[in-house]
């Protein structure tokens, strides 16, 4: 059976994604720093018929990840990488302190930059493999008290728009998924967004993003 390993698979955009390729018949590798998120999310895999492993772990810490990704990779046919954990911290730019703006680089740049290393060897030994790249609108453009945020952004547009043409000519295919708010848990402890319940659902997106990816560089859904 085909895996397909998801960061931040605990909650949000990354379960739903999960939860919906899962039902699609691959098996899902399940990863995020907490692990009681991840075992909620791969026993109701399970109990829909799916299979599901946890793999605690966080995308910050480089020796972290390459131990992470050759244990997985040891038990599991991995063909698809989505890259989607990712933290922000809102408000004037003189607000954020110096924590709040290593902890967006380290996790939403880093992180999806170490995931990508670890994992490209290996994805370069099979006939056909994927990466899929979670970003926002965000990266599409500058946003009003989401300066540190966007610049993660566009980062990984820049390193996804990157790797698009390095790996042009090979087995693998980069996708990068550019999409608007979501009413999602990463708006707890933010009053950036007024009203979530205006957002559109993390399990339409997904089914939206499912249905789109097909190895192109790129999806915007605004
Ligand atoms: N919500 C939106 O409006 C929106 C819009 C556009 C794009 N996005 C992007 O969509 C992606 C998913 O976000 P979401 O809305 O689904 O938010 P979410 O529910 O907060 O999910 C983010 C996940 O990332 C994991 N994570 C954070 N830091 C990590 C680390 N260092 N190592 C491993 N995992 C880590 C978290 O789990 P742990 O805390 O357990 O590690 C969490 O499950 C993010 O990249 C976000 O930037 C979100």
């Amino acid at each position: 059976m085909e895996s397909i390993v998801i960061t931040g698979a605990g909650t949000g955009l990354g379960k739903e994604l999960a939860l919906q390729y899962a039902q699609n018949g691959y098996s899902i590798i399940l990863t995020a720093r907490r692990i009681q998120p991840l075992i909620e999310v791969k026993q109701e895999i399970e109990s829909l018929g799916g299979e599901a492993f946890a793999y605690p772990l966080d995308i910050r810490c480089y020796e972290e990840v390459y131990r992470t990704v050759n244990s997985i990779i040891q038990d599991h046919h991995v063909t698809c990488l989505v890259n989607n954990a990712g933290i922000g911290y809102f408000g004037p730019f003189s607000s954020l302190t110096h924590e709040q703006i290593n902890e967006m680089i380290q996790t939403n740049v880093n992180g999806t930059i170490y995931m990508t290393k670890a994992f490209l060897p290996y994805f370069q030994t099979l006939p056909k493999a994927k990466v899929i790249n979670i970003i926002s609108t965000a990266g599409l453009r500058g946003k009003i008290n989401e300066s540190v945020y966007v610049a993660t952004k566009f980062a990984i547009r820049g390193f996804s728009e990157s790797l698009v043409k390095e790996l042009e000519q090979t087995n693998i295919s980069v996708t990068a998924v550019y999409m608007g708010g979501m009413d999602t848990p990463f708006w707890q402890g933010t009053d950036h967004i007024k009203d979530r319940s205006r957002l559109r659902s993390a399990q339409e997106v997904a089914k939206q993003i499912i249905a789109l990816e097909n190895g192109q560089p790129e999806i915007i859904l605004s």
